[in-house]
């Protein structure tokens, strides 16, 4: 029979992670490959959203959002931002920042239009570009080096991207694989270039509570003229540790809020109700009660073991500036690429990871860099370390 797949929905990287999860089942691995913590949820969290079930906030929200999350959304931006934001008009919520991202891409471009990707990228980007009809304009972050040991933008790459007009840019940081938060001079150049070829900014922000030492998560879209031209996007599953709820937020100029809205309401046309609900109780919480403050200490305290433990295994981790993941340069264990590496690794040692290859389209010449999640209890990474011992060399 004839592929039943339509083009814009075949592609290599949910059979990887299909792949890795199968074996890492059969190896009972522990697990930590999986972007999404083991541990339970807040309470506070937990008990909004009971309450706005009993209190019967079943039906159907306005398609834009529920108005009391975006209310508290807005008044969180301008409290942390300075910004006064038109909660009506430049903040909408989504099923999690994933149908941000698609609603956005679906609402945005045309076919033809170019998009630059930063890679290694989230998977989602080159699948909702891939679904929008347009085409992506990959720019790779170079890797850490002795000499340099943050992951840098490749200046030059982006220039010459930006070259060729694109309509959008896809950024994120604190940047999942790669734990990279983009510093202001970083973000300026991209601005400047944003400026210069007219072009629109998603900015995704899902981890921008976690952020480690001195390095400080800033808004692409807080810089001169941005604002109109940028959405910036959170998510309640990664801020508040429910990543199986999927709510997400889009905050930024009203032109692309209301595109986004366009497109969402043949989507989902709307998000859960309670779970809304649940999430305005939670941000108000949590700026009242120092909860960002101590989800950046428990995920540091979190990110120091792991980072001890691959060290002890000689697994030799790259620094880690924000975001749940440690990665780890694995060439010189001698496998032809990453994804050998992880397929090993899960028999060896019982530890699964991901290849960080399948955060890129093109598959030529990439750096050996495996990614492993910290977003588990000590005990979950206690176990992992003890087991990475078996291939301590
Ligand atoms: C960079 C990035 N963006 C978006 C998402 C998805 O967020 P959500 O669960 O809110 O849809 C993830 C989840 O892993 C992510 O890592």
């Amino acid at each position: 029979m004839t592929s039943i797949q339509a083009q814009r929905v075949a592609g290599g990287a949910v059979s990887i992670f299909g792949e890795m999860s199968l074996l890492a089942q059969r190896h009972q691995a522990v697990n930590l490959g999986q972007g999404f913590p083991d541990f339970a949820a807040p309470d506070f969290v937990k008990q909004a959203a009971i309450a706005a079930i009993g209190a019967d906030l079943n039906q159907y929200p306005p398609s834009p959002g529920w108005p009391r999350l975006r209310q508290v959304l807005a008044a969180q931006w301008e409290r942390e931002h300075g910004r006064a934001v038109d909660w009506v008009h430049e903040v909408s919520i989504t099923s999690g920042a994933t149908e941000g991202l698609y609603a956005l891409t679906q609402a945005l471009l045309d076919p033809g239009d170019r998009v630059v990707v930063i890679e290694p990228a989230y998977d989602a980007y080159l699948a909702d570009v891939r679904m929008a009809g347009a085409s992506a304009l990959p720019v790779r972050l170079c890797p850490p080096t002795p000499a340099t040991p943050r992951w840098s933008l490749d200046v030059a790459a982006l220039r010459d991207a930006f070259a060729q007009r694109p309509k959008l840019v896809l950024l994120n940081t604190p940047h999942n694989p790669t734990g990279m938060v983009l510093t202001r001079d970083e973000l300026e150049l991209i601005a400047g270039l944003c400026r210069y070829a007219d072009t629109l900014v998603i900015s995704d922000e899902v981890y921008d509570r976690m952020t480690y030492d001195d390095a400080v998560h800033l808004p692409i879209a807080t810089l001169p003229d941005m604002w109109d031209r940028t959405i910036t996007l959170g998510s309640t599953g990664k801020t508040f540790g429910v990543t199986g709820w999927k709510v997400g937020w889009a905050i930024g100029g009203a032109a692309l809020n209301q595109a986004l809205r366009q497109a969402k309401q043949w989507i989902t046309f709307t998000t859960p109700t309670p779970l809304q609900e649940a999430t305005a109780v939670a941000v108000e919480h949590a700026a009242a009660h120092g909860y960002y403050a101590q989800l950046r200490a428990e995920y540091a305290a979190r990110r120091d073991l792991l980072r001890e433990l691959l060290t002890r295994a000689g697994l030799q981790p790259l620094r880690v500036e924000g975001a749940y993941f440690i990665s780890c340069e694995v060439r010189r264990f001698g496998f032809a690429d990453d994804q050998d590496f992880c397929r090993w690794l899960i028999g060896a040692a019982g530890v699964a990871a991901i290849p960080t290859s399948i955060f890129y389209g093109r598959q030529d010449d990439l750096p050996q860099i495996v990614r492993f999640c910290f977003a588990k209890q000590h005990a979950t990474l206690l176990a992992a370390g003890e087991r990475l011992l078996r291939i301590a060399r």
